[in-house]
């Protein structure tokens, strides 16, 4: 039993006195004990390296108390397991120096034996449920196929993903076959992952807002829903898709246990987009962290205010960003623990 487990009531969407809260990113740069660890190993030893992950996903708890770990890793080992190169460049981000562009380069991608190329995960999972020690539950996370494939097809961060959309419109039948490779593997990687320990799972859709509606439909939603199906029943599933407002009504049909919402979408579009019922998760704009820490504590009042206490689970609209001051992240999460609702 877990001690603190207003997350996953939230989830089911229980009554409580006030919300949980946690940040998309909040094992990061934010934070000097992090940067610390940042300066003696890089980013995919650290992810490889149970010890290193499970101590730094522990960091943000230690320093605020959220109310749900998030393990400390990248949606970007899932296309390393499926023998497809990924690097993490300094200044850069992501860099996939092969990337997948024709039928022929995508001979090389395998559905791969999980525990043979993620099993480190799995250890860190294991080894940061017990440095939990019941307190608050763990969430696990993947990336959406879609947001995977703009990775693997552009080779790195873009602010259009041009080259991924390009190969899905001239190359369909091959963007379609990437895209259930993919699939195929998250899913083996997320059972593997609710037996390893996780109490819920996150998908990450960032790049869903790149594709018009009807797109949307045909390569990123229909590969969510055979993860959330083949999950169905096992563990609860959070959907995020950052900029997918227009997804919002099907995304409530699908079977998850609560959707993020990024901050261009208001607390009373989401609610009303989702028929009201189903929990939902964010939306603070995450550079607003940079706003004196009294103005942070008014807005999130204000947001719980407007999402309602029930249902609801405070969160940014996308991952903090490195420049917040830690007082301002506390000041995020103090008010949130402090929530008293009027009257
Ligand atoms: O939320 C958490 O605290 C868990 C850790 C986490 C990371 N990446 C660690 C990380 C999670 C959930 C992710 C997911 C992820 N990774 C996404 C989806 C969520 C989102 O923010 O949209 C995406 C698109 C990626 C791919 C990725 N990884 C990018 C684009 C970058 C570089 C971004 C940048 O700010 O430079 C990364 C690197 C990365 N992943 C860092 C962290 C803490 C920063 C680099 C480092 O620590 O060396």
């Amino acid at each position: 039993m877990i001690k603190n487990d207003l997350f996953l009531k939230a989830l089911k969407g229980e009554t409580l006195d006030r919300p949980p809260v946690w940040m998309m990113r909040q094992a990061g740069r934010y934070l000097p004990e992090f940067m610390e660890i940042k300066e003696k190993y890089d980013f995919f030893t650290r992810c490889q390296t149970p010890e290193l992950a499970s101590e730094i996903t522990m960091q943000p708890i230690r320093r605020y108390g959220m109310d749900a770990a998030i393990l400390f890793s990248d949606i970007l080992v899932i296309p390393q397991a499926m023998n497809i190169h990924v690097e993490m460049k300094p200044g850069l981000g992501p860099w996939l120096p092969e990337p997948i562009r024709t039928q022929k380069d995508l001979e090389r991608v395998i559905v791969p034996d999980i525990h043979e190329t993620l099993g480190y995960v799995m250890e860190a999972i294991k080894m940061t449920k017990e440095k939990l020690n019941e307190e608050i539950p763990l969430i696990g996370f993947a990336g959406s196929p879609w947001t995977i494939l703009c990775y693997c097809v552009q080779g790195q961060g873009s602010k259009t993903f041009d080259k991924a959309k390009e190969f899905c419109f001239t190359q369909p039948t091959t963007a379609h076959e990437l895209l259930q490779k993919i699939t195929d593997t998250t899913v083996l990687y997320l059972k593997e992952k609710v037996k390893a320990g996780v109490n819920a799972v996150q998908l990450f859709d960032s790049w869903g807002g790149m594709l018009s509606p009807t797109d949307y439909q045909e390569f990123s939603w229909q590969y969510m829903q055979q993860i959330i199906d083949a999950l169905e029943g096992l563990i609860p599933v959070i959907a995020f898709g950052k900029g997918c407002w227009f997804a919002l009504d099907t995304m409530a049909k699908s079977g998850v246990s609560a959707l993020g919402i990024d901050w261009t979408c208001s607390a009373k579009n989401a609610r009303y987009l989702t028929g009201g019922k189903i929990t939902l998760q964010g939306n603070f704009d995450p550079v607003r962290l940079l706003s004196p820490p009294s103005v942070i504590k008014t807005m999130v009042k204000e947001m719980i205010d407007d999402f309602g206490k029930d249902r609801y689970i405070v969160n940014l609209g996308h991952g903090i960003v490195p420049n917040v001051p830690v007082e301002n992240a506390a000041a995020f999460i103090e008010a949130v623990k402090s929530y008293k609702a009027e009257g």
